[in-house]
């Protein structure tokens, strides 16, 4: 056999699930009971030494324990905590395991495409780089890397109220127009500037977050560090120096407002302020953290365009109900008048197709990105979102779906369950 031909029987013979690499390689196979204890087999999709590089990198969960070799202790925790007990934190992915797939077989799957539309924007694949505040926390590129790796992989970046680079050196990273995210305040003319700043920042949606009610509590793991005398955080912190906040501090000084009521109002708000949103501007309005169903078909008579189930990462209240448990209810009450995103626990391109099966149109990922941030900048931003990419098309090939349309309920054993 001429030796390129045998070069390639080889790589499919190794790449086989039905014949065991170590009898084409002649190893011999390790003894269930051999003179040396049989060491712990590492966790599921996690490596088993620290990557070096992105492109090393099997899963997203590889560049986690990077990110927290190179964060602060304080920086890490507050990227990785919930709220309380993390009860609502946990059963974020522990959801996935109640979503059971069914596949089918004999489709033609040679050609696999993920790419869609969202509120008008292209998406290559349906996965969203969701709204996260301070990002200089995390790497000191924060939004603007961010913002370099959704350009390279075409990804839909939202952007938070809170960002440490302004709207308009993030939209010329991004070189497209950008989501922009606000936590509305009853003090309107500071609200309305955000949304003015947002809009001459040619974004076409505004989505407001409407799950932290208030000033958040039940942070508790980061309140052991946000002591006075807490020499880690104290060159750093010392000062009003978030751009967010202090443009904040600034709108408000501009409109004759106390900065510290404002503040202290923000985000209290009804749906008499989704109306007025509505009302205000030209940008499409998406509401994040709708948990149930009555919210859901609220949102949709209030005249929102979309919806994004939400838990904010299980860091608004303890002791709910996963996102992806709470999404088929919200479905089911939009009936596909609004299109419905999901986030909060996403890791693997399975949880993306059971997201879709469950009639979401996206989902959005925080902290895998994050930690992609922290580890190795717009990189590895870049590589977070390219192996969700790949295990996605994995799964709609092993799923039998080649397209985003042909995803659906029938994909989900008992789906209809919750
Ligand atoms: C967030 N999230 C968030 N949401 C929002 O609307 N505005 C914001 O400024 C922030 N900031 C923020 C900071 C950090 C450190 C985290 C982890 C999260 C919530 C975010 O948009 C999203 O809902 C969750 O991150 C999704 O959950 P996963 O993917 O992190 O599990």
């Amino acid at each position: 056999m001429p030796l390129m031909n045998r070069r390639v029987l080889l790589r499919f013979l190794l790449s086989s699930p039905i014949i065991p690499t170590q009898a084409l390689l002649g190893c011999r196979q390790a003894e269930p009971h051999g003179p040396f204890p049989a060491a712990e087999p590492p966790d599921v999709g996690r490596a088993v030494d620290l990557i070096t590089r992105p492109g090393d990198a099997i899963t997203v969960f590889d560049f986690e324990p990077v990110a927290r070799q190179k964060l602060s202790p304080a920086h890490f925790t507050y990227l990785s905590m919930g709220v309380g007990d993390e009860l609502t934190l946990k059963a974020n992915r522990e959801g996935f395991s109640k979503v059971q797939l069914q596949p089918r077989r004999l489709v033609d799957v040679r050609n696999v495409d993920t790419s869609s539309q969202l509120l008008g924007t292209p998406l290559p694949v349906p996965v969203v780089l969701a709204p996260v505040g301070s990002q200089r926390a995390y790497h000191a590129q924060g939004e603007l890397a961010t913002a370099r790796a959704a350009k390279r992989t075409g990804s839909l970046q939202i952007l938070s109220m809170g960002s440490s680079a302004s709207i308009e050196d993030v939209a010329a990273a991004r070189n497209a127009p950008l989501w922009y995210q606000l936590y509305a305040s009853r003090q309107w003319l500071v609200t309305r500037q955000f949304l003015k700043q947002a809009e001459a920042a040619h974004c076409p949606v505004v989505v407001v977050t409407v799950d932290i009610v208030g000033t958040p509590t039940g942070r508790e793991r980061i309140e052991r560090f946000r002591r006075p005398d807490n020499p880690e955080c104290q060159p750093c912190h010392k000062s009003v120096s978030d751009t967010a906040l202090r443009s904040m501090t600034r709108f408000a000084n501009a409109a004759g407002l106390d900065p510290g009521l404002w503040y202290s109002q923000s985000m209290m708000i009804d749906w008499n302020m989704v109306d007025r949103l509505r009302d205000a501007t030209s940008m499409k309005l998406v509401v994040k953290g709708v948990l149930s169903a009555d919210d859901a078909y609220r949102c949709v008579e209030h005249g929102v365009d979309g919806i994004i189930v939400s838990t904010h990462g299980g860091r608004a209240e303890d002791h709910g109900l996963s996102a992806i448990e709470a999404l088929p209810a919200v479905v089911s009450a939009v009936a596909g008048r609004v299109p419905v995103l999901v986030d909060s626990g996403f890791r693997r391109g399975t949880d993306v197709f059971k997201a879709l099966a469950l009639g979401a149109s996206a989902v959005c990922i925080g902290r895998p990105y994050l930690w992609g941030l922290a580890a190795f900048g717009e990189e590895g931003v870049e590589v977070v979102v390219t192996l969700l990419r790949r295990e996605f098309e994995t799964s709609m090939r092993q799923m039998g779906a080649p397209t985003l349309r042909d995803i659906g309920s029938a994909f989900v054993h008992g789906g209809h369950a919750f």
